[in-house]
């Protein structure tokens, strides 16, 4: 057959659908001719202009050029856009009894410290107010889960993460790794979690002012929870006195991980025994696993992935 080659809009559109059809992976096959369809339906409806397709690509230029291993704006243009929720939800779609995931988000770190039940993740913040956070990990018929590994990440009180805080010089600081004892709680010591603004320096910042959007996220600790034998969750808990759970930057708030701060004027348990002065706050929560499913690579796997790939691009 002759090419022909007086081609119309949605003559191209076919010949890269067809193009993409022999694809021998079924899957990667799927996931290319959905992505063809829809990006040439996107570019057709609001009749892209050649300036706009080049502020595209200067876009994502500079966001690539942001990205090391202590920035993600891909991510963050996948948060703001409501992305990594709708892949969030896809694929937990099935209430089970399980302690619902998250954003990932992308200010996670390797290389956080093991520390003892009641470890202070916040040794260097002298402003923020002492908080110690507990509970336990359970299965999903409540048994607890012994050695779990909760790997926990939060903002100083200053509202910066370790990673966007010149003055830590790359240290970390507000990480932990924590492990479950033979009841499987755990005790985190740290400082209140407070809302922060996502960076807004760079080209998704100025896609939320040109919005009209504000880039705040309510208060919030970040949480990966993982045991042998489980499914791991990527998650976070929420301050439920947070004026922004209604209007989270990235979409990331469910009610099940709205958690209640509780205030206290006088120590007493934990907290005598951490040497915490009061005022100080303490918040309970439990996270359920579910058993491991059958499958290859785990989101687990994925993040490791990513965080090497930010710690390549910064070297
Ligand atoms: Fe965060």
């Amino acid at each position: 057959m002759t090419a022909h080659r007086n081609k119309t809009e949605d003559d191209i559109t076919a010949e890269v659908l067809e193009r993409f059809a022999g694809t021998p992976d079924p899957r990667l096959r799927q996931i290319m001719l959905g992505l063809v369809k829809h990006l040439h339906a996107f570019v057709k409806e609001v009749e892209l202009t050649e300036a706009e397709w080049f502020q595209a690509i200067e876009a994502l230029t500079e966001a690539g050029r942001m990205c090391s291993d202590k920035r993600q704006e891909f991510i963050l243009f996948s948060d703001t856009l409501g992305v990594s929720m709708v892949v969030d939800l896809i694929n937990h779609r099935k209430p089970d009894g399980a302690t619902e995931s998250t954003v990932f988000g992308p200010f996670h770190r390797l290389g956080a410290p093991e520390l003892p039940a009641g470890g202070n993740i916040a040794p260097r913040d002298k402003t923020g107010t002492p908080t110690l956070v507990s509970g336990r990990v359970l299965d999903l018929d409540g048994k607890p889960i012994m050695d779990a590994l909760l790997d926990v990440w939060q903002t100083q009180s200053s509202g910066l993460y370790d990673s966007q805080d010149e003055d830590l010089g790359g240290e970390l600081h507000m990480r932990g790794r924590f492990r479950t004892d033979a009841e499987g709680r755990y005790l985190i010591r740290t400082v209140l979690p407070v809302n922060y603004p996502i960076p807004s320096d760079g080209p998704v910042g100025r896609m939320l002012r040109a919005a009209g959007r504000h880039p705040w996220r309510p208060a919030h600790i970040h949480f990966v929870v993982s045991a042998d034998g489980y499914e791991p969750v990527t998650t976070h808990i929420f301050d439920r006195r947070d004026e922004y759970l209604g209007s989270d930057a990235v979409f990331a708030v469910k009610d099940s991980l709205i958690c209640d701060f509780e205030q206290h004027g006088s120590a007493s348990g934990d907290a005598v025994r951490l040497g915490l002065a009061p005022p100080y706050y303490t918040a309970t929560f439990d996270f359920r696993l579910k058993p491991a499913a059958e499958q290859g690579a785990t989101v687990l796997d994925a993040q490791r992935r990513l965080a090497a790939l930010g710690q390549r691009a910064a070297e």
